[in-house]
């Protein structure tokens, strides 16, 4: 990715808004090779205004944010390539205002050594652009059995751990997994679904999974685990997070865990807090994704967390597939959706209708998954490393077109209002809409 006319770059009165700095404000931001060296009111000399190295961008109606860290996303390397592959996937990634993204291992072969997470940040590193952050898995080809060596998957890379798109059924396995990474501090990542209850299952369970003749995913199947790691957790005082929340009853669980002061913390994915499961009628594969979309109190429930910080974070849970594993019957379709290129593009809707304040939206978006995954927070601040996104609440966005090697989203087509401009991640210029 392009470092060109990062030399010197100056951004004209914007509003920036960093919640970790508690900064709302109209300023001027001066990035100099790739560092933030002025923040603030007239804070472009007339100098640097002439200099014939600067790139100007006219700031107005913008918003400047500290760039995005996502910390779900499957990029698909190594083993289906045809999906996404390490490049696409942090282009893809740019695009939508991320450095940061955290890379799934349910890959092919599995990321369950070592070697696999050092072949994964290797090849990161030399594509560039945004920092690719490894999760290995909780057990050995993610079968549920046997604990894989977490020391070794930390010291090569890894974030935090998780069997993402199975779930740890037994709780021997899961209890041992969070002594274990509790001795590490990192997070044990849990795809909350009790596979007993959901076998076979295509959809939510409810009124349209029986108008569709679906076979339904009870909610009650999400809650059961949250409620068991919750007490796991709380025995053993180690970090657990649950991946991409959808039911009310697990918002309930996770909201009294936090009042009790267990260690939990919590992601949303934007199609849980936009889509019900009214969308899968006509039987759209582009809306079969797992967990499923549940009913509007759910929905209802996800923003509230989320706007309160029960649900500390929003991940896109970007899930590439080809054309053929979602153009087929239901039954056959994969689930999953991509997400990276748009999301704050969806989010930034529950803003302007008054359903999330701004700065909860930037801190769900950035500072809070940093802290899960224990990286240094991007922020606007002189003196730091630029990690930035420059985004037009105005510009209207039409999703195709993507940069990801698949399209598999229900919001293809559609118009959406708002669109990242401009990313910055290390102090290089990842992303540029021209
Ligand atoms: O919809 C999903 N797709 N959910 C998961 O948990 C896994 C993911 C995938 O890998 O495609």
């Amino acid at each position: 990715m392009s470092t060109a006319g990062l030399d010197l770059l100056l951004i004209t009165g914007v509003r920036a808004v960093d919640p970790a700095r508690n900064l709302d404000g109209n300023v001027d931001c001066v990035v100099e090779r790739g560092v933030i060296t002025r923040l603030g009111k007239d804070a472009i000399s007339a100098e640097l205004r002439a200099s014939e190295r600067a790139v100007h961008f006219d700031g107005r109606g913008k918003l400047l944010l500290p760039a995005f860290v996502d910390l779900h996303a499957h990029v698909r390397e190594p083993g289906e390539e045809y999906k996404e592959d390490i490049r696409s996937g942090l282009r893809a990634a740019a695009h939508g205002g991320f450095a940061h993204i955290c890379a799934m291992p349910n890959t092919k072969p599995v990321n369950d050594k070592r070697s696999i997470t050092e072949a994964i940040v290797a090849r990161a590193r030399e594509v560039g652009g945004p920092t690719l952050h490894p999760i290995g898995a909780i057990t050995v080809g993610q079968l549920g059995k046997e604990l894989t060596e977490v020391a070794d998957l930390r010291d090569a890379g890894a974030v935090g751990i998780s069997d993402d798109g199975r779930c740890v059924m037994n709780a021997a396995v899961m209890r041992r997994a969070l002594q274990y990474a509790e001795t590490f501090d990192i997070p044990v990542i849990q795809h909350c679904e009790d596979h007993d209850l959901t076998e076979g299952a295509e959809m939510h369970e409810g009124r349209v999974s029986t108008e569709l003749g679906l076979r339904g995913w009870p909610a009650v199947a999400e809650d059961i685990i949250v409620a068991r790691d919750v007490l796991l957790a709380e025995s053993t005082r180690a970090k657990y997070h649950v991946a991409h929340v959808s039911t009310r009853g697990a918002v309930r669980i996770i909201r009294e865990a936090k009042a009790r002061g267990i260690r939990v913390t919590a992601e949303v994915t934007p199609h849980h807090l936009l889509l019900t499961h009214d969308a899968v009628v006509g039987y759209r594969t582009a809306c079969k994704v797992n967990p499923p979309l549940r009913e509007e109190a759910d929905v209802l429930a996800l923003q509230a967390a989320l706007a309160d910080g029960t649900i500390d974070a929003i991940a896109t849970d970007h899930a590439p597939h080809s054309v053929l594993e979602k153009d087929c019957e239901f039954a056959e379709a994969r689930p999953g959706m991509v997400g990276l290129e748009f999301a704050i593009s969806l989010m930034f809707q529950l803003v302007s209708q008054g359903k999330l304040p701004l700065a909860r939206l930037v801190d769900a978006l950035s500072t809070s998954p940093s802290k899960i995954i224990a990286i240094e927070p991007p922020t606007l601040k002189e003196g730091k490393v630029a990690e930035l996104v420059l985004f037009d609440p105005a510009r209207p966005y039409l999703v195709g077109n993507l940069v990801s090697k698949s399209e598999n989203t229900p919001f293809l087509g559609q118009t959406l209002q708002g669109r990242v401009l401009l990313t910055l991640a290390r102090g290089e210029l990842v992303h540029r809409l021209d």
